[in-house]
């Protein structure tokens, strides 16, 4: 699959069209941030109330809920955080690693040729484009998008037309961004059900997850990805993070989607998170 350059980015296909979630936000990048301690911050104490609030609901404590929910805004809510993300990326302090240009290096080493038809991308959780200016045709979609062009979808609902679109399906930092094991585990579900056949997903994950975990290591990432039809992968670690390539297996080698990982303790200890990824068994497409 080899990137020429020159191809011009086509136009956004085929996601606008097909699930009605084609609204736009105008660039908000202007910060109010004044280093990356007080950006990294708000980013921490976003994702911990976003995990007692998924907890909360889960265990059916919704005045529990409630109060992170009401914290979450007081922070000023998914804006101040992505805005935290944007500020961070800008000062380069920890903006050592870029999903776009790691993604990129992968589908350039590739041998498969597809010079036809630029190779289409989906970047989920998508607070900066950084494909725009590159000859994939990528669909960059958020909850709440904080740049034109980015598309305002959650993926568990994400509708573009037909399955295995995609010849890549890049979830970079957004599945521990969700608080709900359960709906976690749908975000993989979905994006494997939207990767083509020899297509890849790229998940990259803080590194805790996998390594530091009760609930998660990287035996059972894999075992969960194998079973929603991936085959080869390759993982590469570093300081902070976990970055996974998954290949979708051939049509009828796939593996078995229904089969389910509930919360299962694979290491103790006092230290460790509580991260989770939870397959259920469900096909990943809420829509049906
Ligand atoms: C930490 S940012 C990730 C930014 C970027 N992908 C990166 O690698 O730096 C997490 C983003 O994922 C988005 N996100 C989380 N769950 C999502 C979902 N189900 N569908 C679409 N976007 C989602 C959030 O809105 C948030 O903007």
């Amino acid at each position: 699959m080899k990137i020429r350059p020159g191809v011009r980015r086509i136009a956004k296909a085929p996601g606008k069209q097909a699930d009605g979630a084609g609204k736009r936000r105008k660039q908000t990048g202007g910060s109010k941030f004044k280093s990356t301690t007080e950006s990294q911050r708000l980013i921490s104490r976003y994702h911990t109330l976003l995990k007692l609030e998924a907890a909360a609901q889960k265990e059916n404590r919704p005045e529990d809920a409630e109060k992170y929910a009401l914290e979450r805004e007081a922070l000023g809510g998914i804006d101040s955080y992505q805005k935290a993300s944007i500020f961070g990326e800008s000062t380069q302090q920890n903006g050592e690693f870029s999903s776009s240009a790691w993604v990129l290096k992968d589908i350039e080493s590739r041998t498969e040729q597809r010079t036809d038809t630029p190779l289409r991308l989906l970047d989920v959780g998508c607070v900066v484009d950084h494909y725009a200016t590159t000859p994939v045709s990528a669909d960059c979609i958020d909850l709440n998008p904080q740049a034109d062009g980015i598309i305002k979808a959650d993926l568990i609902e994400y509708l573009p037309g037909a399955r295995a679109v995609y010849d890549a399906v890049v979830l970079s930092l957004c599945v521990n961004f969700e608080g709900d094991a359960q709906k976690r585990g749908r975000m993989l579900a979905k994006a494997a059900t939207l990767t083509r056949p020899g297509g890849r997903i790229y998940l990259v994950l803080p590194l805790a997850c996998v390594s530091n975990s009760r609930y998660m290591k990287h035996g059972r990432i894999v075992a969960m990805m194998k079973a929603l039809g991936c085959g080869d992968h390759s993982v590469t670690k570093t300081s902070k993070l976990a970055m996974y390539i998954f290949t979708m297996g051939e049509e009828g080698c796939s593996g078995d989607p229904t089969r389910v990982f509930p919360r299962k303790l694979c290491r103790g200890g006092a230290q460790r998170n509580n991260f989770c990824i939870i397959l259920d068994g469900g096909e990943g497409d809420d829509n049906g």
